[in-house]
């Protein structure tokens, strides 16, 4: 089964089931305006309904940037009302990655600034190539992060490295961003997507409902107080016996084979 086509990203799933997500505005070095933003939301919708594919790997076309940030060009001119409209819709779009049961990987391939960092930030995990460049210019142009930067950078790498980021404006490299923990992984640029094929086949491996809740808990309980969100986990943990693959996949350690989940 075939994706849709769209304008300014390219959908498409590798043979054994991964669907990779392109952005692909190259002459902008993939600089996310209102359409590209409709549809990576609309893209990821798409991947929601189909319950065959377990792992989302979104990168940038071509070999320079991940994401360049919001397009400077199309909301130079915007009034206060139209600048709400587009973080409004960056945070649609981005929620729906969270809010996915398949597991998201970022793949940042080169420059990932403003809005691309804040993307790859709303990703389960973020590999970077080590000719990545990752930073928040906002300030530097009037403005603020807008795609969740003040909010979500800050859980990864803690309040002063982000503000440091932010308020600086200091374009950072993938081992310093691996250092602050906004990169996962770093691998040289030919290897990213070996890379992020093989984590996702050793997810894939694993029982998709597990996977899918292990994220919502984590997130959820991200920012709730520990007694909340530790009682949110046990629900989950619980919910979970009640599921064919828990049966399958304690069956499959205890009589020593390999197990087949079924995502149910
Ligand atoms: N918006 C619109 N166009 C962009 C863009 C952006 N964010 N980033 C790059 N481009 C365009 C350039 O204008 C240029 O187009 P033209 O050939 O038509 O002039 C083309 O992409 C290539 O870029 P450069 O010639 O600038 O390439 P370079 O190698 O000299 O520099 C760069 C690369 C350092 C990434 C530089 O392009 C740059 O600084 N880009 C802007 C980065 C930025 O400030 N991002 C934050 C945007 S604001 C934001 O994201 C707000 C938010 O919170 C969401």
């Amino acid at each position: 089964m075939s994706f849709s086509e769209y304008e300014n990203v390219i959908l498409k799933e590798t043979e054994d089931g991964v669907a990779v997500l392109t952005i692909n505005r190259p002459k902008a070095l993939n600089a996310l305006n209102l359409s590209a933003l409709q549809d990576i939301g609309d893209a990821l919708r798409e991947v929601k309904a189909r319950n065959d594919i377990r792992v989302v790997i979104i990168t940038g076309s071509g070999a320079k940037a991940f994401i360049a940030g919001a397009d400077i060009k199309e909301m130079q001119h915007d009034s206060v009302t139209e600048a709400l409209k587009l973080s409004k819709l960056a945070h649609k779009s981005f929620g729906e990655i969270e809010h996915l049961p398949q597991f998201v990987i970022a793949a940042v391939n080169g420059y990932a600034l403003g809005g691309g960092c804040e993307l790859a930030s709303a990703c389960d995990m973020r590999i970077g190539s080590m000719s990545a460049k990752v930073g928040q210019p906002e300030t530097g142009l009037g403005i603020i992060p807008g795609f969740g930067g003040t909010q979500r950078l800050t859980r990864l790498v803690g309040r002063g490295k982000a503000k440091e980021m932010i308020a600086t404006c200091d374009m950072i490299d993938a081992e310093e961003a691996y250092r602050i923990g906004l990169f996962d992984e770093i691998v040289d640029p030919d290897k990213l997507m070996d890379k992020a094929i093989e984590i996702a086949h050793k997810i894939m491996k694993n029982a998709p409902l597990s996977v899918a809740r292990a994220k919502y808990s984590v997130d959820r309980g991200a920012d709730l107080p520990l007694d909340i969100a530790i009682d949110i986990e046990s629900q989950i943990w619980a919910e979970m016996f009640g599921t064919k693959d828990q049966s399958e996949g304690m069956a499959g350690f205890v009589e020593k084979r390999d197990k087949h989940f079924i995502g149910k």
